[in-house]
């Protein structure tokens, strides 16, 4: 898939099998045609009068998508080369019959003992060289031939016998790739990728630096995974290490999606990406194996940032995917964080689902059906609570699957153009992340996704839309392109930005972007030495701040945790700082530069200082909030194209009633728009109007 490829048509209906070419070759956008709804269902951990009832229940909810065998490997082969479908045959039936399909998963995340025993060098090994064994999940070496071997046969034999059923949805690979390896068989393929990555030892020896601590490489068979050693790790190792691992579990993905594709199965091909601590995967070349995007979404925030947070997962999604994607996880109630675990509302559940659709999902899917009575997650929360179908939670579930229902149109595609249009990209790459967290840069408490975040947020609580950009894509529809923290860049990298702003894009640049090239080695001369030129300026020292202290611009503007001493070579000076060592000196700068400007960002603005910062570039492009004036009363709105229409999501994060005039109806009441939609706080609504029709946000009179 490219990014933001403009989406053709194509509607499956959701218990038909939705066709697709195989992936890594243009595909049709996954086009359900009702939104999915449901989630993981295991039905191996419950008795058959217990199917019987969660089908019932799964009826009286809308429940149209399950997710079966992500962790059904034990039950499918009990013994090596020995098949168990028997069961699957029963629950695929079983559903059929209610009019349920079915994500089949390859349940290769979790091998069982058997596979341990028969192949204990299939086990992965950890950093310290601890080899793990199983009773938990997610342990196999990935690089091991017997896995991999295994995970083909059961992959294959799930296409044989399901790949061509109606109810199928789409495949879903193994769950959550992200073990991560360090054992021999690792080793071995680690070092087939170096070979083929840098051709010669003598260049990689270059590339990483080696003749630093005596660390150069004479033959291939010396190197090693980054074990745990006495001091620090060589960083160029570090990230190899992490790009290695995502192709090397990529490559695990495609050999199953091959296996399936042989078989005869034409169902669309899916894993399951995980947010948003996950990171052990470089997303986009994922989602070019694909047919469509999934995601886990699990938030770390409560209070309004988790509404934000919401929109961040959707965009990211929507952009890795090109297009629609599939929400395939999200929790039913409680998470838990850290210490305890953080209560979701059965309200804030049904707007968190609609957030998801407003931003591209074709689902509203959830961990887990019923919450499990025993095992390792029994208290991970359920859409089936342990309390049984008469609780508030079970009913808003029947809610959600309603209001599902009464806003299917909005689930069509347009025939061209993006899902939801965005003049602002920010770029993302997980070189980005993983750079940032080699350690003993100057500072640690600068996070990668942290910082995209902020800035994600910044343009979510302006209401204004936002794509996140591949390195190198087509970045043209977009007025303002923002780079966040991108440690390592190509000199290809830098030539696109250079052309982007050339053209006449604004680009604004934050500190840690364009230090390195990909091999994590500095440019000399001054940072950001690939952007230097571009930019028009020249930083001669980084200077971290302590924990706590904050340091005022001459602009109001307020920054924490990182300052640099910046000089301009031809930039314009747009803040300087009002105190402190740096008093006087430049922290914001811009550069004219072709028919656009390269604005850099020397210092960490505090959250509020980067959204006022972000809001003045928007306004001086007239980049302007999908509806003015909305956000500021917590009423998010998305404006989600559709086939031929426009279907307008107002999701109510606010305290006060809102009312928005648009032409059409509003899906879920029935209210008509065009004397005004009343929303309260805490609600939600869609609103069905003509591609580009105006929409108003009237003021309330207060009841
Ligand atoms: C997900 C995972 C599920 C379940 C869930 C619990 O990341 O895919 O299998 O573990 O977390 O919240």
């Amino acid at each position: 898939m490219s990014a933001h490829e403009a989406p053709a048509r194509e509607t499956t209906s959701p218990s038909a099998p939705a066709t697709s070419s195989t992936a890594g070759t243009p595909c049709a956008p996954f086009a359900p045609s009702a939104f999915l709804v449901g989630g993981d269902w295991s039905p191996e951990q419950w008795d058959r009068d217990t199917w019987r009832e969660d089908v019932e229940l799964m009826r009286r909810a809308k429940v149209n998508t399950v997710s079966l065998g992500i962790f059904s490997w034990a039950s499918l082969e009990p013994a090596e080369g020995v098949y168990d479908t028997g069961w699957l045959d029963d629950v695929i039936e079983l559903i059929t019959a209610a009019g349920i399909g079915f994500f089949l998963a390859t349940p290769t995340a979790s091998p069982p003992p058997w596979f341990t025993l028969a192949h204990p060098d299939a086990m992965p090994v950890r950093e310290d060289g601890v080899r793990l064994t199983h009773g938990s999940r997610d342990t196999y070496a990935v690089s091991a031939p017997a896995y991999r071997d295994a995970s083909r046969r059961i992959a294959r034999m799930l296409a044989e016998r399901y790949g061509s059923h109606p109810g199928l949805r789409g495949w879903h690979l193994h769950n959550e790739y992200g073990t991560l390896d360090h054992g021999p068989h690792a080793a071995r393929s680690f070092r087939t990728w170096l070979q083929r990555r840098y051709g010669s030892l003598e260049t990689l020896n270059q590339e990483w630096s080696t003749s630093f601590w005596s660390q150069r490489y004479g033959d291939w068979e010396e190197i090693t995974p980054p074990r745990t050693t006495q001091y620090l790790h060589n960083p160029a190792q570090l990230i190899d290490f992490r790009r290695y691992s995502s192709d090397e579990m990529r490559s695990a993905m495609v050999e199953q999606r091959e296996e399936i594709r042989a078989a005869g199965s034409s169902a669309p091909m899916t894993t399951n990406f995980m947010l948003p601590t996950w990171n052990h995967l470089e997303q986009w070349s994922w989602a070019d194996e694909l047919d469509v995007v999934s995601l886990d979404h699990y938030l770390d925030t409560t209070g309004p940032d988790a509404e934000a947070h919401v929109a961040y997962g959707s965009d990211l999604s929507r952009s890795w995917s090109g297009g629609p994607w599939v929400l395939m996880e999200q929790n039913a109630a409680g998470i838990s964080l850290g210490d305890r675990t953080i209560p979701k509302s059965p309200q804030r559940m049904i707007r968190h689902s609609l957030g998801y659709i407003a931003r591209g999902s074709q689902s509203s899917l959830f961990f887990q059906w019923r919450a499990s009575l025993g095992g390792s997650e029994q208290w991970h929360s359920g859409l089936v609570p342990h309390a049984g179908a008469s609780t508030r939670r079970f009913e808003a579930v029947c809610e959600l699957g309603s209001i599902l229902e009464r806003i299917a149109p909005a689930v069509r595609l347009p025939a061209d153009g993006p899902l939801v249009e965005a003049e602002v990209g920010i770029l993302w790459h997980a070189d980005g992340w993983w750079a940032l967290e080699t350690p003993h840069l100057p500072s640690d408490t600068i996070r990668y996704s942290d910082e995209v975040r902020a800035t994600h947020r910044s343009f979510w609580r302006a209401g204004i839309p936002v794509d996140f950009v591949r390195p190198g894509a087509d970045a043209s529809r977009y007025r303002l392109l923002v780079v966040p923290c991108l440690y390592p860049l190509t000199g290809e990298q830098v030539t696109w930005l250079e052309q982007y702003v050339e053209a006449g894009g604004e680009l604004v640049v934050t500190y840690l972007s364009g230090i390195s090239d990909a091999s994590l080695r500095i440019e000399p001369g001054g940072y950001p030495g690939r952007l230097r030129e571009l930019l028009g300026v020249r930083v001669q020292e980084m200077l971290p701040l302590e924990a706590g202290v904050q340091v005022a611009l001459d602009d109001g503007g307020v920054v924490e945790e990182w300052t640099e001493l910046l000089e301009t070579t031809d930039a314009e000076v747009l803040a300087v700082y009002a105190q402190g060592e740096l008093r006087g000196l430049p922290a914001i700068t811009s550069s004219a530069r072709g028919s656009g400007h390269a604005v850099y960002l020397s210092a960490r603005l505090r959250q509020d200082s980067r959204d006022a910062f972000f809001a003045s570039v928007a306004e001086r492009l007239e980049i302007v909030p999908t509806l003015a004036g909305a956000a500021q009363q917590g009423l998010e709105v998305v404006r989600r194209r559709g086939d031929g229409a426009d279907h307008v999501f107002l999701l109510h994060h606010g305290s006060e009633s809102v009312t928005v005039r648009g032409d059409g109806p509003e899906l879920i009441s029935g209210q008509d728009g065009a004397s005004g939609v009343r929303i309260e706080p805490g609600d939600v609504g869609v609103l069905a109007l003509a591609p580009g029709a105006p929409l108003e946000l009237l003021p309330h009179p207060q009841s």
